[in-house]
């Protein structure tokens, strides 16, 4: 029971971590906006969200965050549909094992991992900050240990790496970058902003195969356990200002962050170059 309404938006909410984080969301009695590339795929998580939590208040946005005309359209309507943003989670992502270039001409891991949310979330502040106190929570990963910031290629013109896991992990090391730099700039305005590791979780992440999935899955949390850390940043009232951190397993993390991750000039440079590659002004 909450004493007033509230509002989330949840990125790539028909799966894994992040249908279960809108369950949770929804069960604390937020209404969300689910927002998926795929409007069949959405509509399946609606009914299963529906027909889970008793009224269970839900939207759904449709959107491609690989495609920056499209998130813009989406922010436009979300901004339509809502009077207050409370909770943005930012928790769409993928891997994939070869260098791809959307429609628009940008490396999908770059496009989707990093630009599409630094968009969305950029287009989202005003909302954000006026909804004040309201939260952004990025989904990153300790992946982001074997990413290495190629400020001078951030298209990844040279390439993914084995199977595209040194890329992805580049992808993650820029999510918890710029989640520090978001934290730095909203200082003072009641948004924070924080990013999360959710552990290894049984999801549809890099599209496993189905045995290597099936054996490999065994080791691996539940999506419902992996939408824990997500939903403790996302709620807890003790975190009311707590901003510019990294968390797991619903604590505070930032001793597990590489030396690249604490690099706050490297997050300024990617700011402005990521502003660039989006058209805002940084
Ligand atoms: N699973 C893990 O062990 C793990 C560990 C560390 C971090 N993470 C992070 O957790 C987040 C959630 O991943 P997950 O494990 O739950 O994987 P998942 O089951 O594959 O879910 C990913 C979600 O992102 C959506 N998505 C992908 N590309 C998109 C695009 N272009 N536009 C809009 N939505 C898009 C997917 O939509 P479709 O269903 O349409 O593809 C899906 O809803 C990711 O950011 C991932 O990096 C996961």
């Amino acid at each position: 029971v909450t004493d007033r309404a509230r509002n989330a938006v949840v990125t790539g909410a028909n799966s894994g971590i992040g249908l279960e984080t809108a369950r949770g969301l929804l069960r604390a009695g937020f209404h969300v906006v689910l927002l998926c590339r795929s409007a069949a795929r959405a509509e399946a998580a609606r009914a299963d969200l529906a027909g889970s939590v008793e009224g269970a208040s839900l939207d759904v946005v449709r959107c491609d965050l690989g495609l920056q005309a499209d998130v813009r359209r989406a922010a436009a309507e979300i901004g339509d549909r809502l009077d207050r943003l409370d909770v943005l989670v930012n928790n769409a992502g993928l891997t994939i094992r070869a260098r791809e270039v959307t429609a628009e001409g940008h490396d999908v891991m770059l496009a989707v991992n990093h630009l599409g949310p630094f968009l969305l979330t950029n287009l989202l502040l005003p909302l954000l900050e006026a909804s004040a106190p309201a939260r952004v929570v990025n989904l990153a990963s300790d992946a982001h240990k074997v990413g290495r910031l190629r400020l001078d290629d951030l298209e990844a013109a040279r390439g993914y790496g084995l199977l595209g896991f040194p890329r992805y992990g580049e992808t993650k090391l820029m999510n918890i970058l710029f989640t520090r730099e978001l934290a730095r700039r909203l200082a003072g305005t009641g948004v924070t902003a924080n990013a999360v590791h959710p552990g290894g979780v049984r999801t549809n992440l890099g599209a496993p195969p189905r045995l290597v999935g099936a054996a490999v899955g065994l080791f691996l949390k539940s999506p419902e356990v992996g939408a824990r850390t997500s939903l403790h940043v996302a709620t807890d009232p003790a975190l009311a200002t707590v901003s510019g951190h990294y968390f797991a397993r619903s604590a505070l993390a930032d001793g597990k962050l590489s030396a690249a991750a604490r690099d706050d000039a490297a997050a300024r440079q990617l700011w402005e170059r990521s502003a660039a590659l989006v058209g805002l002004d940084a």
